[in-house]
């Protein structure tokens, strides 16, 4: 680690000495709960997080209920964290561990990676927030601070350049608290700068939702885990965005398996 690199560490953990936010996955080191609390960080602000968090683990609290769950009663649990195939997925996920890993999490990134709605993220967030590994890992809080840090005024710039800065710096005895503090920073640096991951290659603008065919396919899924099931005359006359739109929408659905016809009726799978 050279002098610079050095310096970086004392003012990240500097800040999270001041700073650091006290979150209730940061109380546990439990495989589940941080990976339940991981796919909900993936798409919604941690204070949104918070309440479906403990909600979600009085509701299913070890991956045996959660397999045994109906899809409905998880799509229910969910309901206000949109991108509801993420909820299947977890259950998905929850059934291979019961099926495939006697009940246990693997802790090995190849066969975490296997599992449904795991990817390179997720993995390396299970190892090093559940198992304190010092691990590599990226998302956009992370990513903030690198470019904040060391590549100031560059664009375009990619995950490939942060990503050795990224291990060079870890902290080889508190991963687990070192990448706390590097998300508590970034988070911190947005609200002081903005967001200025525009200037990563891999920056996402994430799309309108109002309007969008996302919106519609959530609104499908609210609706039936409040009617259970709907004629599709029903459906369509709730939805009022025209049959073409509301009927893509439901094939999508249908062929990711999150909803059904049965004897007419659509609900969830
Ligand atoms: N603490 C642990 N994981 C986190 C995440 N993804 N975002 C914010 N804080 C976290």
């Amino acid at each position: 680690m050279n002098k610079a690199q050095q310096k970086f560490r004392r003012v990240v953990w500097q800040y999270y000495r001041q700073r650091g936010r006290s979150l209730p996955w940061r109380e546990t080191t439990d495989a589940y709960a941080i990976l339940v609390s991981e796919v909900m960080l993936q798409q919604t602000q941690v204070d949104r997080v918070i309440p479906k968090h403990e909600a979600w683990l009085d509701r299913f609290g070890d991956w045996d209920s959660l397999s045994r769950a109906s899809l409905a009663d998880v799509l229910t649990a969910w309901q206000g964290l949109g991108y509801n195939r993420r909820a299947q997925n977890l259950q998905r996920c929850a059934q291979a561990v019961i099926d495939q890993h006697r009940g246990v999490l693997p802790k090995d990134e190849q066969s975490l990676r296997a599992l449904p709605g795991i990817g390179p993220y997720t993995a390396a967030a299970v190892q090093a927030f559940a198992h304190n590994k010092p691990v590599t890992m990226i998302e956009t809080n992370i990513r903030t601070v690198f470019l904040h840090h060391f590549l100031t005024g560059k664009t375009e710039v990619s995950d490939d350049q942060l990503l050795p800065l990224i291990t060079a710096t870890v902290s080889a005895r508190e991963p687990r608290k070192w990448y706390w503090a590097l998300m508590d920073y970034g988070a911190h640096l947005k609200q002081e700068h903005g967001n200025t991951n525009t200037r990563s290659k891999h920056y996402v603008k994430q799309s309108a939702f109002v309007g969008s065919n996302r919106q519609v396919r959530g609104r499908i899924i609210a609706l039936l885990t409040t009617k259970q099931a709907v004629t599709r005359v029903e459906l369509l006359e709730e939805l009022q965005v025209g049959e073409k739109r509301a009927e893509a929408a439901l094939a999508q659905l249908q062929t990711e398996g999150l909803v059904a016809t049965v004897r007419g009726r659509i609900r969830i799978a």
